[in-house]
């Protein structure tokens, strides 16, 4: 090897043990863990934050990750990718909307849950899903994420004005037929989303790596989270959402997520595969989860 290689190579060892050390910190120090988040993603996300910030080396963000709570939130949202928007993907809707609505429209109640919620609009999104076939007011949604920042946001149900335009075309785009503006109460810079779709929301912390079931779930969302985990901790989430669901409750996965050769997919039947819309299949009474 060339002394060029063996300097790059080395560089890469310390870049690779600077990341291993900040993510030990940010766990041991603030109970953060993203140990088991895919290794390339994190890199890549832990050099941009540098980079946006001027930092240029690790040891100073565990440094001032410590000693100053605004900092280590905008570390901690770099790391956890924030990026959301209300009928993301809107083809996900109609089909939750055509092959799952009439199943559940037969409950007398309906939980769902959001998991990695982000800043809301997810939660907003199924929401008006509900309100408009006459279901919502006998559902509680609960919306989890590990971030206090985006879930401060999403309980006060702010959305930027700006924003909803490209709202109003996913809406539609999801077959919406009603006036998407009359949801917000619309001031010039930022929009809030209407008490009574917000009152059938509780945001709440849940960190899917270290938190267990919280209760059994009709519907669970969890789109865009997983893909930043290691192929381990997805089998690990994906049992705790198998072990949350009711017997034939629905599972919507993200575009680029699966339950393909996890150790749960014999349990579920495939709704629509484009959408990543799964049902859990019927449990007999008296049987057992096994994965
Ligand atoms: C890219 S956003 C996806 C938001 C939304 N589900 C969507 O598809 O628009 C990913 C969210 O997952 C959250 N997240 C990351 N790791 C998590 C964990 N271990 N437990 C719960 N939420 C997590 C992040 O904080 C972030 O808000």
């Amino acid at each position: 090897m060339s002394s060029t290689n063996t300097a790059s190579a080395l560089d890469a060892d310390l870049r690779e043990t600077g990341i291993a050390l900040l993510l030990e910190a940010l766990y041991a120090h603030h109970g953060y863990d993203f140990r088991e988040y895919s290794r390339a993603s994190i890199t890549r996300r832990v050099h941009a934050f540098m980079g946006k910030y001027r930092i240029d080396n690790i040891g100073e963000i565990i440094e001032r990750a410590r000693r100053d709570k605004t900092f280590l939130a905008l570390l901690i949202s770099e790391i956890s990718v924030t990026v959301t928007e209300m009928f993301r993907q809107p083809s996900v809707f109609s089909a939750f909307r055509d092959h799952a609505l009439h199943a559940l429209a037969s409950k007398p109640s309906l939980k769902v849950w959001i998991a990695g919620c982000a800043t809301g609009e997810e939660a907003f999104s199924l929401a008006i899903v509900l309100e408009e076939s006459g279901l919502l007011e006998r559902t509680q949604i609960y919306a989890t994420d590990i971030n206090p920042v985006s879930l401060d946001n999403a309980s006060r149900g702010i959305i930027h004005t700006s924003k909803l335009k490209r709202y109003t075309t996913n809406y539609h785009e999801y077959g919406g037929k009603r006036d998407f503006c009359s949801y917000f109460i619309v001031r010039e810079e930022a929009s809030f989303i209407e008490a009574f779709l917000k009152e059938r929301i509780l945001f709440t912390s849940h960190n899917l790596v270290h938190d267990g079931v919280f209760g059994e779930m009709d519907v669970i969302f969890c789109r865009n989270v997983m893909i930043y985990f290691t192929p381990e901790l997805q089998e690990k989430v994906l049992a705790l959402f198998l072990e949350s669901l009711s017997s034939e409750g629905f599972l919507c996965l993200g575009s680029k997520e699966s339950l393909y050769l996890s150790g749960v997919e014999h349990h579920f039947q495939i709704l629509k595969q484009g959408e990543k819309l799964y049902r859990r299949k019927k449990v007999e009474q008296g049987a057992h989860y096994v994965a």
